[in-house]
Formats: structure tokens, sequence, C-alpha cells
């Protein structure tokens, strides 16, 4: 009897390659994103962690962060506008040519030949004098919440040089239509740094790479506006973002401070320590939840937020609404509003008065005072005082809320120097005419 073996059966259903194809969608998505939409806490903070750009976030949040009215979303809409403005300054750099015989051309052929040129030129223009705005608003918002004292002090000193690269990105694209108001507003601002001590003419040259503003000029400006400061810029703001994690998040008032968030050095130094132990208990009970996501030292521990929420979906929720808020804004104002272009340069005839951009109105009326204390002396004490603040105004009261009594001496200072400097704009703008006379707007 032969026991022949027989060769084992096909195996049923469809071949591989057929199955592969009609799971094709299906992998290819589960292999961008690992998790299926959250619907679980473990979900939830599973889809923060695993994704590039929520990974950018915590995995939960202080609900004080969630307050439109603790930090009006100031910043947030600031990192949104310099997100416009790369985009739309991406497109512009294909028409764009920084030349002083081609420059001006190509702003009338933005108006005449390419499609929704126009559009996209006052989407970046008003973008960039909303950024400008919209970043000293943040900075007002932060000093008069307390946000700028310890631990966020260095955050607030990269805030300032924020600010300054904003104003100088926003100088610097100010001159590339190479129109009347573009030649003069920058003769008048470069002029202005002029009147610096010992360095003043030097710094004006390599500025304009000339001794007037030329091609020369132009061409820095361009290489200026379109390649080192938006690189500085975009570092900058990676380091702010990543200087409010290791803060702890954004600051917030000190009843959530007692309960969820004790100081780490505090606890080891056995300071307060009856009276924190609740929340001590409560800090260590967060590390148990954290160690399933964060491999390595947490050193953060007396900052993990206790009054806390989900960063999906909540603050991705609040941070679409912002973007979409803000993009509504500018398309509003784009359609409605025109950038001005005036007549090509001619360096015969400067108009009277030659008017700095508004920004810079401030210091151009100073300066009509006082060349070097208006134009050297009170700015540069100004960002010195700025930069030193949160290292000589130690207390800890008052952080994490507006106008904090305690902190009525510090508000009423900031907020009589912000009055000033607008008082100074606004009659640089509206009540300044030829010969920089007095006249009156209505
Ligand atoms: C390009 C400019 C800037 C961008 C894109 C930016 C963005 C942000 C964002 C998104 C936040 C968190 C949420 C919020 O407060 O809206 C923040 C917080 C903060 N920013 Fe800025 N910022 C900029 C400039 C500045 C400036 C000029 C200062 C101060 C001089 C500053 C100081 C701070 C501080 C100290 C915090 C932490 C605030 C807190 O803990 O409550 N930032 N920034």
């Amino acid at each position: 009897m032969s026991t022949a073996v027989k060769d084992p059966a096909p195996a049923k259903g469809p071949a591989p390659l057929w199955s592969a194809l009609r799971e094709l969608p299906t992998n290819v998505w589960s292999s961008i994103f690992r998790n299926p939409l959250p619907s679980t806490d473990l979900e939830r903070a599973s889809t923060s962690f695993t994704n590039f750009f929520l990974h950018l976030h915590p995995v939960k949040v202080h609900r004080n962060t969630l307050r439109p009215g603790y930090t009006l979303g100031l910043g947030l809409i600031s990192l949104f506008l310099f997100v416009i403005l790369v985009f739309t300054g991406v497109l512009l750099m294909f028409y764009y040519v920084p030349s002083t015989t081609q420059a001006y051309d190509r702003m009338l052929d933005l108006r005449s030949t390419v499609a929704f040129g126009v559009f996209l030129r006052n989407m970046h223009r008003w973008a960039a004098h909303g950024m400008v705005a919209l970043v000293f608003l943040h900075m007002c918002r932060v000093f008069l919440t307390g946000a700028y004292k310890k631990p966020r002090e260095f955050n607030w000193v990269i805030g300032v040089v924020l600010l300054l690269v904003t104003l100088f990105m926003s100088f610097t694209g100010y001159l590339l239509p190479w129109d009347q108001l573009a030649f003069w507003a920058i003769t008048v601002g470069t002029s202005i740094a002029a009147y610096a001590p010992l360095m003043g003419k030097q710094i004006q040259f390599v500025l304009l790479g000339d001794t007037t503003v030329g091609q020369e000029a132009l061409l820095r400006f361009y290489v200026l506006h379109v390649a080192v400061l938006p690189a500085v810029l975009t570092l900058l703001v990676a380091v702010h973002f990543w200087r409010i994690r290791k803060d702890g998040g954004l600051s917030r008032p000190e009843d959530g401070e007692a309960r969820g968030a004790v100081p780490a050095g505090m606890v080891q130094a056995g300071v307060v320590k009856m009276r924190i132990e609740p929340a001590v208990e409560s800090a260590k009970r967060k590390i148990y939840g954290l160690q399933g996501f964060v491999r390595g030292p947490f050193t953060k521990v007396g900052n993990v937020p206790d009054d806390s929420v989900y960063s999906w979906p909540n603050l991705l929720m609040a941070e679409l609404f912002v973007l979409v808020l803000t993009i509504s804004a500018i398309l509003v104002i784009s359609l409605v509003f025109n950038a001005p272009l005036e007549q090509p340069v001619n360096v015969m005839h400067p108009p009277n008065p030659a008017k700095a951009p508004w920004y810079f109105l401030g210091l151009q009326e100073m300066v009509s005072y006082s060349a070097f204390w208006g134009g050297v002396g009170v700015p540069s004490v100004m960002v010195g005082l700025l930069l030193v603040v949160p290292y000589i105004d130690r207390g800890a009261a008052g952080v994490g809320r507006w106008f904090a009594r305690e902190r009525l001496l510090a508000n009423t200072l900031f907020i009589s120097l912000v009055i000033l400097n607008v008082i100074f704009i606004v009659i640089g703008t509206f009540f300044r005419g030829p010969n920089w006379a007095f006249v009156s707007p209505f």
C-alpha cells in the first residue's frame, strides 16, 4: 500500500498582490496617522505624542492656557501672520527682481498681468503691518499679566529680540517696491541710525552698502528680508516655543500654582512642606501618568499642571479657530484695501514731509526735538529697560492675572510708556505737515 504524500492545498482567499492593493488606502493612512480618531484619554494623549505637529504641544495643558481672555491669542496670531507672510512672500518672490530698474515695473506687473497679483501683495503688506502691531500687543499682554517673571525671564528676553527682528523685517520689506514712499521712508529711517554716537555713519553705511539709498541698499535689504531675517525669526520662534514647554507651560494664577504645580526645588528643599503636601502627592500621581509616554528623566516634576485638560482636542480646536480667524481677517482686509504704490523713485523730489514707516514715526517725532536723544538715546534706554525688567522686578506676586493689584506700579509705568509711544506715533502720522510743522488733520 503506497502512501502518496499530497501537496498542501493552495491557500484560500485573494492573491497577496490583490489584497495589498485592496488595503492600500488603509495601510497608507495608518502608516502616517498611527492612531484612530481618539475616543479615550489614553488615545488622546497618544495622538498628541505620536503626531509630529501635535508633538509640539504638551499632552495636557492647564485650563488657564485655553482661556481666551488670558492670552487673547495674541502670540498665536503673531505666529500665524508670520506663516501667511512666508507663504505670500515666497509667491511674490517668483515675480520680484531686486533691481532699481525693474523692481517698480514688477509691482505694476502684479497689478496688471499676474493673476491675483494685487491680492497677493495686499495680503503680504497687511499681514506685515499686522504682525508688527500684534507682536507689540502680545508683549503688552505678557507684561500686564506679569508673565515675564521667574522662570520665564529668558523667554521674555528672546521675545524682545523677536520684536526687534519683526520691526527690522518689516522695515527691510518697505524698500522693495522702490516707489517714492519706500525710498524716502528708508532714507529717513536709515538717517536715524546715523545719529548713533561714534559708529553712526558706519552703521548706516553697512546697512546701505553706500552713502545713499540705491542699488546696493536694495540688494542688501532684499537679502535680509527674504533670507537672513526670516531664518533668524524662525529659529528664535522655535526656541521661544521650546522654552514655553520647559518653563512649565503658560503662566497662570497663583491658586492654580499652589494646587497643581509645586516648584521641584521647593519640594526638595523642604520649603512649605506641610501646606503643599496634597499638591506634592498630586504631582507625584501625574508623574506615573506621564511615564507611559515620556522616556528619560522628567525634570520639570513640579510644573506638571494639575487643573489640566488634554491638548487634543481642546488646545488644537482653539488654535484652529484662531488660525481661521486670522486668515479670514487678512483676506477681508486685502479685498477691501489696496497696498499703497506711489510714483516711481525720484531722488530729486523728496515728498515734504518724508515720513518713516508708521511704527518708526514715534522715533521720527522724537528726532524732531533732539536728533541724538530721539533717534538713539531714548530707544536704546527703552530696549535696555525691556531686556533687564525681569531681572529687576523679582517679586512673585500677581503673576498670571491681568492688572494685578500687587503690580500696580510696574503696570502703571509700562502703560504710561506705551501711551507716550502711541501719542508720538499719532502726532507723527496725523499732525505733521511740510517741514515737520504742526498741522491739524481736521
Ligand atoms: C514673532 C514674535 C512672537 C511670536 C510668534 C510669539 C508667540 C508666542 C506664543 C504663541 C505664546 C503662547 C500663547 C500666547 O501668549 O499667545 C507666547 C508666549 C510668550 N511670549 Fe511670545 N511671541 C512673540 C514675541 C514675543 C515678545 C515680543 C515677547 C516679549 C517681549 C514675548 C514673550 C513671551 C512670553 C514671556 C511668553 C510666555 C507667556 C506666559 O507664560 O504667559 N513673545 N509667545
